[in-house]
């Protein structure tokens, strides 16, 4: 698949939400989002130790499935087939050193000392969708790759730091790339965060890069994910033949975090703490 394949499936993601336009939460459904913000969050707690030398991303994943499933939620992930795409075969996403996002749970994928690993995870409690991400670092990893994963989850605070009423969707994006660049990185622009709840992706589309003042003006009841992708080398991105991987073009480290978050009167809820 090409770049500029790249961009309209990117945009087919999230096609089956334009109908819906951007949804504002009641109360009551963002006690909803609170409670599968806060079992997402658990569950990338339950999987931490487990992160280690040895283990095969397919072990995570099934543990990830065999604990959701016994949390009455399940993966958004499993068999989730946008328009263009396969059907997604994990419960959970988990992507290692170049694999930006996206990546498929494997029994060959066996992690070993130095690698960097996004767990990504979106579990479906009572119809609500909560969506969370952490890159972990497996052993001892290089100077660089620890400086990645420690600058993208600043640069994410940094971003939902932006967030409260009257705010700029583009004012979340530039807080991002100041720091990302500042730090000498790039921010992927191919992926961005999105509107969830009720949906897996639905609008507004989140870039994490931008100018201030630009783009929608943010309201309460508003939820959507902060979730920066930040490469070593360049921003551009290759796609896998399995219809989902996405490495970097240039094979260096990217990692990613995420979190799911409301505007609410006062400025900013993270429901995935
Ligand atoms: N959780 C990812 C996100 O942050 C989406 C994964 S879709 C999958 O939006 F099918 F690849 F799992
Ligand atoms: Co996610
Ligand atoms: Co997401």
């Amino acid at each position: 698949m090409n770049h500029q394949n790249l961009l309209s499936v990117t945009r087919e993601l999230l096609k089956p939400s334009t109908r819906q336009g951007i949804v504002l939460l009641s109360a009551r459904e963002l006690d909803k989002m609170r409670q599968v913000g806060k079992l997402a969050a658990n569950l990338l707690k339950h999987l931490e130790p487990m992160v280690q030398p040895g283990v095969s991303t397919k072990v995570l994943n099934d543990e990830a499935e065999r604990w959701m499933q016994a949390h009455g939620a399940i993966s958004a992930t499993l068999g989730y087939a946008p328009p263009g795409y396969p059907p997604f075969t994990g419960s959970i996403c988990t992507s290692v050193n170049e694999v930006v996002c996206h990546g498929i749970p494997n029994s060959k994928q066996i992690l070993k000392d130095g690698d960097i690993i996004n767990i990504d995870v979106t579990p479906i409690l009572n119809g609500y969708h909560g969506d969370t991400s952490r890159t972990f670092i497996v052993g001892n990893p290089s100077a660089v790759a620890r400086k990645l994963v420690a600058v993208t989850q600043e640069s994410m605070m940094r971003g939902i730091a932006e967030i409260k009423p009257g705010a700029r969707v583009g004012d979340i994006g530039a807080a991002i790339q100041e720091y990302a660049e500042a730090n000498g990185f790039s921010v992927v622009r191919d992926m961005v965060g999105h509107g969830v709840g009720r949906q897996f992706h639905t609008e507004p589309q989140i870039p994490h890069y931008g100018k201030r003042g630009s783009g929608l003006k943010l309201r309460p009841g508003m939820v959507f994910t902060v979730e920066p992708m930040l490469n070593e080398g360049t921003y551009n991105l290759k796609f896998l033949t399995d219809g989902w991987t996405v490495v970097t073009k240039d094979k260096k480290l990217s990692a990613q975090f995420e979190h799911t978050v409301a505007v609410t009167e006062e400025g900013v809820e993270i429901l995935t703490l």
